[in-house]
């Protein structure tokens, strides 16, 4: 896994004055639409700042693919692209949250096995081939226990491969041309994961009236996916139609992907959004300020409980206790129809430092020769660990002409007990609505969805 830079920080973003690509998708608008017959303008997210999530590409130099990945433990500060050539680089990537977000982990986990497939495999008889595949699928699958698109993105790949052997077993170039359509089956599936999600934020977009002031959580945005997001699709979708006025962003403790992520990349679309800490719901709530709650899913059972990032189940309670409308915006390739209830939804405990302590990265400028001369002996042969009190961390690093920081400052007693599951289950009845991209679901009369 290597890393290199591309423009995704806010301000560089809108320094950039390189021309940006077109995007095919996007709305030209009619003369009507653009204000010519003195109509005021609606206000429009501008996406086209946001860096896709993850894609494959081939080094120019070698020639080699990749699966190039934004960075997301060091965002919204650095917008570093890790770069992954092997099975185990992008499950890396994955356990260390670099990659995340159910739908994003779903491509990543098809990805994985194309560049293993690409860069790793050399089997000459395609059994053995397919073996071996379902051998690195079942890795890739495990690389984290909550989300079902790991198994889904990972599964997908491997029966297409078989359906493929089996065929067209009589073709001489058999494995060549598999290895061919493996690919293009990962290029395809990251192209229909941004259609799958602009097809939930038209699809939920009408429930929210106009101007509504909507609740998110974590991330469930353009950076949980390849392209868009899901509940954040949602978002963007109504704010075209002027039914968001703003998003209210949680925290989301013990990562900050609210903090972090969401309200990045909502500001650099230029949605309106307020940060709130996690434990300011309920007062947010009770003064009336919320129209609506949108939040994702990594694996919802088929009786429609939910999965998602630890305080979601506090937020449809609130939610509920306030009569406010709680949806969960999802691709279907997150509902797991094996499991009949939440209560057998696996539920992925992390590292107790994520509450131990916060982590900080940034940029060192240093402001004269001397400084520079400094941090290049401290870093001359790689990265330097600085010794500091109390536990704290940090790991001093140059890339290019730049020096970076990556610190970890514990912010609690030692030797403090800790509980840390990344996910609680929210049950079916607290939920008003499940949106995917075949549309709205409601529950029957006891709560029930019948997502089977
Ligand atoms: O641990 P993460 O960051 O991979 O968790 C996923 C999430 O961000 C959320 O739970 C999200 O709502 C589901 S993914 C769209």
């Amino acid at each position: 896994m290597t890393d290199e830079k591309v423009p995704v920080d806010a301000e560089q973003a809108e320094a950039d004055e390189q021309p940006q690509q077109p995007r095919a998708d996007e709305q030209q608008g009619t003369d009507e639409q653009q204000g010519t017959d003195e109509q005021p303008q609606q206000q429009q997210a501008d996406l086209s700042k946001l860096p896709r999530t993850l894609w494959w590409q081939y080094d120019e130099t070698d020639g080699l693919p990749g699966v190039y990945i934004i960075d997301q433990t060091r965002l919204p500060l650095q917008g570093d692209v890790l770069v992954c050539r092997t099975l185990e680089g992008v499950i890396l990537a994955i356990k260390t949250l670099a990659l995340r977000g159910a739908p994003a982990l779903g491509v990543g986990a098809a990805m994985a096995l194309a560049v293993w497939s690409e860069n790793e495999s050399n089997h000459t008889a395609a059994e053995e081939y397919l073996a071996a595949l379902d051998i690195a699928a079942q890795k890739v699958s495990e690389a984290r226990p909550t989300a079902t698109n790991l198994a889904w993105g990972a599964n997908r790949l491997c029966d297409f491969a078989h359906d493929y052997v089996a065929e067209n077993a009589e073709s001489p170039d058999l494995l060549v041309n598999l290895k061919a359509a493996v690919v293009e089956l990962v290029q395809q599936m990251a192209a229909e994961d941004e259609t799958t999600n602009r097809a939930i934020g038209a699809a939920g977009a009408p429930l929210l009236a106009e101007g509504s002031r909507v609740l998110t959580h974590c991330n469930a945005g353009s950076l949980a996916t390849v392209f868009f997001g899901t509940a954040l699709g949602v978002v963007y979708t109504a704010f075209d139609q002027g039914r968001v006025s703003h998003v209210w962003v949680t925290e989301t403790r013990p990562l900050n992907q609210g903090a972090r992520l969401t309200a990045w990349e909502l500001s650099v679309a230029g949605v309106p959004n307020v940060l709130i800490t996690d434990s300011m719901v309920a007062s947010v709530m009770a003064q009336g300020w919320v129209d609506a709650v949108l939040v994702g899913a990594d694996r919802i059972a088929a009786n429609g409980d939910t999965a998602n990032k630890v305080g979601t189940l506090a937020l449809a309670q609130l939610a509920r206790a306030y009569d406010i409308p709680f949806y969960v915006c999802a691709p279907s390739s997150t509902i797991d129809s094996t499991l009949s209830d939440g209560s057998l939804i696996p539920i992925e405990q992390r590292d107790p430092r994520e509450m131990e302590g916060v982590n900080a990265s940034g940029i060192i400028l240093p402001d004269n020769n001397d400084a520079a001369r400094a941090l290049d002996t401290l870093t001359a042969t790689g990265e330097k660990e600085l010794k500091l009190k109390n536990g704290h961390q940090m790991l001093l690093s140059r890339k290019g002409g730049a020096y970076s920081f990556d610190a970890w400052f514990k912010t609690t007693p030692p030797g403090v007990m800790v509980y840390n599951p990344a996910f609680d289950v929210t049950a079916a009845r607290l939920i008003t609505a499940i949106i995917t991209e075949k549309g709205v679901f409601y529950p029957n009369s006891d709560g029930s969805f019948d997502l089977a």
